[in-house]
């Protein structure tokens, strides 16, 4: 059986190579819901439905046996529910595991303080990061920022005008004095090196896609009935529920693989 990696589009390639790079053994599908994308804008009701049919891709079709939902918009959308209601329906014996606690569970063990949360506009808004964070240790302080302007940038090859509008989304975050910042969303990895830049070296850069590999190794270790079921062929997937020639092109250049193949997704 697979280890499931979903994204809304394409920034979770990011993830995936980290995943790769990190555990090279097992065989990944990767999936991305081009055809929804962007998610930050979109409804919970939408979300929850594109999430479901994702997995229903992924736990039914491709027989993973865990999923990363690596997009955080569908992670706050989606997570519990499925986690409450819909894998113990359909697939008790699969595990959906998202990306929002794990990121605080690591700001925790680097004992920050003073978090700063550069985010989509849904995650901004939603709550879903201090609702999280209260319940591990309420004396600890979370400022959310959106960034609406960013992913769409990414997306769209926009890179040269980014500088702008990244440094008004993070004046509001220094002017907090934050010790560190969480990038939550799977595209901002991809801006690193410029948002370290503005920050500076006193700001601790807290990267998904550094984060979420060793803790998924750990979690392997902790439930061996999940790793002794995956399959170690190294072999890798990547899927899309709408293929088009740039979106193969992206994915390849993000990933580092220049001939990287994308398959259509076609739901269980
Ligand atoms: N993957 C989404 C996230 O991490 C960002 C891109 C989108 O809005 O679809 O929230």
């Amino acid at each position: 059986m697979k280890l499931g990696i979903f994204d809304s589009g394409l920034g979770g390639v990011l993830m995936a190579r980290a995943i790769r790079r990190h555990l090279p053994r097992y065989d990944l599908v990767y999936l991305g819901d081009t055809l929804h994308m962007p998610y930050g804008g979109r409804s919970a009701d939408a979300l929850y439905h594109y999430t479901e049919r994702a997995m229903d891709f992924l736990l039914g079709t491709q027989d993973c046996k865990l999923v990363i939902v690596a997009c955080n918009s569908a992670s706050a959308a989606a997570l519990r529910r499925l986690q409450r209601d819909y894998l113990p329906a359909r697939y008790p014996d699969r595990r959906i595991l998202g990306v929002i606690v794990p990121t605080l569970e690591e700001a925790l063990d680097r004992r920050h303080r003073r978090i700063g949360l550069l985010a989509t506009q849904r995650i901004a808004a939603c709550g879903i990061y201090a609702e999280e964070l209260t319940k591990l240790d309420p004396a600890i302080a979370l400022f959310a920022q959106a960034a609406p302007l960013l992913v769409p940038l990414i997306e769209h090859g926009g890179g040269r005008w980014i500088a702008e509008p990244l440094e008004s989304y993070l004046a509001p975050l220094m002017a907090q004095r934050i010790d560190s910042l969480i990038l939550g969303c799977t595209h901002y990895p991809y801006l690193k090196p410029q948002i370290a830049a503005i920050v500076g070296p006193e700001v601790d850069i807290l990267s998904q896609d550094e984060i979420v590999p060793g803790k998924l190794a750990d979690y392997l270790h902790r439930h061996p009935e999940i790793e002794t079921a995956l399959s170690c062929n190294g072999a890798l997937r990547f899927f899309a529920t709408d293929v088009t020639e740039h979106y193969t092109a992206h994915a390849g250049a993000l990933f580092g693989d220049p001939a990287l193949s994308m398959e259509q997704a076609v739901a269980a």
